[in-house]
């Protein structure tokens, strides 16, 4: 009957220690290095690093407007079906979401599917048979953008019934939950329609900030800051007005994931002797929307003996050649921007997209930048 024999204490050292396991994972928050990939940007998902991330985003799967449901095309469904595995290979731990949606997918297909409780139904449950039969982890919905309060309201209450749906799937399954997650506007507020932040908060493992696209040739007539993470004068968009936004209207930052370009934006300049920030320009260069991939802005520079400026104020870098001006992020303003996301205690950052890169060159820098900087927590 003695409770101290040799056993029993084995016995009870054995189940701490296991139920150290399981309460352990829950409690700590994962932080997000992340990436997105696509087919269409030819990248082979073999070629991806996946050693510098801790998450990868597949996308995109489609939401039919017919019958509300999610699916994958015909020619992406192999590549879908076998990325998790192929970048699991290089890092077993890696985790994979599945993107549904993107910039420009049928915006009032979401607006009408998110608007009633069947269809919605049908969104939910598919989207999670195509995330179990995939091999994914998660599901990420890349919904741009709900742009009315009834939109947004109807958001909110599919991201309410999503997480209900992935719990209950998860337990039902004895699996462990698939995470959810959305890419966001860069600020919590729309053009002055709110996202549902409370809804957000309580469903929504974290929000991807979309901080980009803030100025480009089909928007604006003046050279700028794409990515911008400061406004100088506090006055247009920036990363950090962002963050401040949402976790002003109570998201925490724990919930909050910085994006940054693998991209940047060229314009022809009017004139070749000023080639600054809100500089006048005759519209693109070298492509329609003056688009173009990290990695051929890093050609673009060695071929055209290009100047490059990093401006720190703004966190940004621009080159130039001639009339033609590129905006974009290069390595100083991708870890200032990473360092910038740890101190601030968000749950980490993500890059659009993969492929751009230059040989993994800024998301390694990311992922060590990242390691390397402390966090100095305020005493008041
Ligand atoms: C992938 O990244 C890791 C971490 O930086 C590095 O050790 C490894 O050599 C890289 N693999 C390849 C094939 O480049
Ligand atoms: C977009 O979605 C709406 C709403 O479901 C639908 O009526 C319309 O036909 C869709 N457009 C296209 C091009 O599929
Ligand atoms: C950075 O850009 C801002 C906005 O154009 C400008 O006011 C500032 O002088 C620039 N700083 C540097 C160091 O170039
Ligand atoms: C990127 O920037 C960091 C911080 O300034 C620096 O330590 C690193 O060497 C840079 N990497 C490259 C490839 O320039």
């Amino acid at each position: 009957m003695s409770s101290t024999k040799p056993t029993s204490l084995i016995v009870s050292i054995t189940f701490f220690f296991f139920f150290c396991l399981l309460v352990q994972p829950s409690s700590a928050q994962t932080v997000v290095k992340g990436s997105y990939w696509f087919p269409e940007s030819e990248f082979p998902v073999t070629d991806i690093n996946s050693s510098h991330f801790t998450h990868l985003f597949c996308a995109f799967a489609d939401l039919n407007s017919q019958n509300n449901q999610v699916t994958i095309s015909s020619t992406n469904q192999p590549k879908f079906s076998t990325f998790t595995q192929t970048v699991q290979r290089r890092n077993p731990s890696v985790k994979t979401l599945m993107s549904i949606g993107g910039g420009i997918a049928n915006k009032s297909a979401f607006a009408s599917m998110a608007s009633n409780p069947t269809s919605r139904k049908s969104f939910i449950d598919s989207s999670i048979r195509l995330a179990r039969s995939n091999g994914f982890h998660g599901l990420d919905l890349d919904w741009e953008y709900p742009s009315s309060a009834t939109e947004m309201n109807n958001f909110g209450t599919l991201l309410r019934e999503w997480r209900s749906a992935v719990a209950a799937e998860a337990s039902s399954t004895s699996r462990p939950r698939l995470l959810l997650a959305a890419a966001v506007f860069y600020s919590s507020d729309y053009y002055s329609v709110l996202y549902p932040v409370q809804a957000v908060a309580s469903s929504l493992d974290w929000v991807n900030l979309m901080a980009y696209d803030f100025y480009g040739p089909g928007w604006s007539t003046v050279t700028g800051p794409p990515a911008a993470l400061n406004s100088p004068s506090n006055a247009g968009p920036s990363g950090d007005a962002g963050v401040r936004a949402w976790i002003q209207a109570g998201l925490p930052a724990t919930q909050l994931v910085l994006g940054f370009p693998y991209y940047g934006y060229a314009w022809r300049l009017s004139n070749a002797n000023s080639p600054s920030y809100y500089a006048a320009t005759t519209g693109s260069a070298i492509s329609p929307d003056g688009s173009i991939g990290y990695g051929q802005i890093r050609k673009f520079i060695v071929d055209n003996g290009a100047t490059t400026v990093y401006n720190s104020t703004v966190v940004g870098d621009y080159c130039y050649a001639g009339t033609t001006w590129i905006g974009y992020d290069d390595n100083q303003s991708i870890v200032t921007k990473v360092r910038y996301a740890k101190q601030k205690g968000l749950r980490g950052y993500f890059s659009w997209h993969v492929g751009a890169d230059d040989n993994s060159g800024l998301s390694r820098s990311a992922s060590r930048a990242w390691d390397a900087t402390t966090v100095i927590r305020r005493k008041f």
